[in-house]
């Protein structure tokens, strides 16, 4: 068996794509390492999104040469590098200039061509192939077989994004939008339910404009596809990510109040609460219509959670600015969100926007702001505590028989006497709360 190590930078998007890589690498004969040292082949799944993380892909392959000398000294056969994932797209040949080490790279459209280029690159180093941004191709080569690792899955069902937010990589990245067909998604889904999948968090850059074509051959929706899939039996439970508030249709609404399967916790990005900022940023739609269109979800589903997106310090951004931010953040209350220091990307429109706001003014502001949403997350789980909530048992805990479960609104849940439950939802009673989790019991009726 010849070894493999990926690693995974950025979205769930690219943990799906990591383990598609995985299903079409074991045929070659690559098993799974954990470690880089001493792997035949090391895969960095990229992610382009803020300069951070983008910086992380060239001291990673620092190391890998390192290992990778290490490796050849002790007469083990050469380390082949591959950068995949949105850096690969972004940064092609400029990777191949800044890190020479790297065998080859391979967009997020292309990665279904690995096994050919692998033994190109045995031949001749150094090839790029970047995606001609052709999802379907890509789609078609994998099967819908795939290895699942537990009773959830991530299933991605559309790709790329229009939008053009002006701080934004992604439509550069992932090309434009595009949505898989209903009957391959199906297929998919149904292969996993048939290995033990009870829950699928269905992805796409801008999920909720999903419209692949159903079996009339007309374009579907996301709340259609989310009524098809809780028809496969084992599917009890389905989640998606990320959604644009402009595509909140009023069918998927609906679907929060009458499907069951549909969980009551929604990220809904909104990034900023200022208008002025909202416009700069492109986002099409400004506070108001966020405030309206939260008010129309928690009316059809009223113990729904919500989560989102912020960033501090878009250019331009002032401290009255911020504070519209903060307002908005008091005035919907989250259950838990993501806050990025704005970080101008290469190539977008508000990279070159005047009025920068300095690092520190943006060191201020997200910290402000994540004192804010930490209130705001344990009020919440605060709130859990003394309901019953159906729990999905994932795994093992550490403690004897102990066993590690999500909540509806994904957070974890520590269980004694609950190793059993794997695999199954089961009615918890929620009796603490700690810092990134709850404690739960089993009721009595489900323990005996
Ligand atoms: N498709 C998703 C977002 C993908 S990026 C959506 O539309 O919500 C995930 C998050 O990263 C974004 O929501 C945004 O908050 C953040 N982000 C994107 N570009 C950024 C940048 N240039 N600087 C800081 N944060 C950024
Ligand atoms: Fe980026 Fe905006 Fe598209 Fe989200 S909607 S991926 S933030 S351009
Ligand atoms: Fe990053 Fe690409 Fe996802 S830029 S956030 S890995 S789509």
């Amino acid at each position: 068996m010849k070894k493999l190590h990926i690693k995974t930078y950025g979205c769930q998007m690219n943990v799906y794509d990591s383990e598609r890589m995985i299903d079409i690498l074991r045929p070659l004969g690559y098993e799974v390492s954990d470690v880089a040292d001493g792997a035949d082949l090391v895969l960095l799944n990229t992610c382009h999104i803020r300069e951070k993380a983008a910086e992380k892909v060239y001291s990673e392959i620092g190391r890998l040469k390192e290992l990778r000398g290490e490796k050849e000294a002790r007469g083990e056969g050469r380390m082949t590098i591959a950068v995949a994932g949105c850096v690969a797209q972004a940064e092609g040949i400029e990777i191949m200039h800044r890190a020479p080490a790297v065998d080859l790279v391979i967009g997020p459209q292309a990665y279904h061509q690995l096994p050919e280029l692998i033994a190109r690159t045995h031949r001749a180093k150094g090839e790029r192939l970047a995606a001609d941004f052709a999802p379907e191709a890509k789609f078609d080569a994998l099967t819908s077989d795939r290895t699942v690792t537990g009773p959830t899955a991530f299933l991605t069902v559309q790709e790329g994004c229009d939008k053009f937010c002006t701080f934004c990589v992604v439509p550069y990245t992932r090309g434009a939008e595009w949505s898989r067909p209903v009957a391959a998604i199906l297929d998919e889904a149904q292969a996993l339910a048939a290995k033990g999948v009870r829950e699928l968090t269905l992805l796409g850059q801008n999920v909720n404009a999903f419209n692949g074509v159903g079996s009339d051959g007309q374009p579907s929706t996301l709340a259609k596809l989310m009524y098809a899939l809780a028809d496969i039996p084992g599917i009890d439970r389905l989640r998606y990510t990320t959604s644009h508030p402009n595509d909140m249709g009023d069918d998927l609404i609906a679907a929060h109040r009458d499907l069951g399967a549909a969980m009551p916790y929604l990220h809904l990005p909104v990034q900023s609460g200022s208008d002025k900022i909202l416009r700069a940023m492109n986002r099409k739609h400004g506070r108001q219509a966020y405030f309206d269109l939260v008010a129309r979800i928690k009316a059809a589903r009223p113990d729904l959670a919500l989560s989102g997106d912020f960033i501090v310090g878009f250019p331009g951004e002032t401290d009255k600015d911020f504070e519209d931010t903060l307002d908005l953040v008091r005035q919907v209350g989250y259950a838990s969100a993501f806050t990025f220091k704005y970080s101008p990307r290469p190539g977008t429109p508000a990279a070159s926007m005047p009025n920068q706001v300095p690092e520190a003014v943006m060191d201020e502001r997200l910290q402000t702001l994540n004192a804010l949403i930490i209130e705001q997350q344990q009020a919440f789980k605060a709130t859990l505590v003394g309901k019953t909530l159906d729990i999905l048992f994932e795994k093992p805990g550490r403690r004897d028989n102990q066993a590690i479960g999500r909540s509806p609104y994904l957070q974890s849940v520590y269980v004694e006497d609950a190793r059993h439950l794997i695999g199954q939802i089961v009615p918890v009673r929620i009796v603490a709360v700690g810092n990134n989790s709850l404690q739960g019991a089993l009721l009595e009726t489900v323990s005996a």
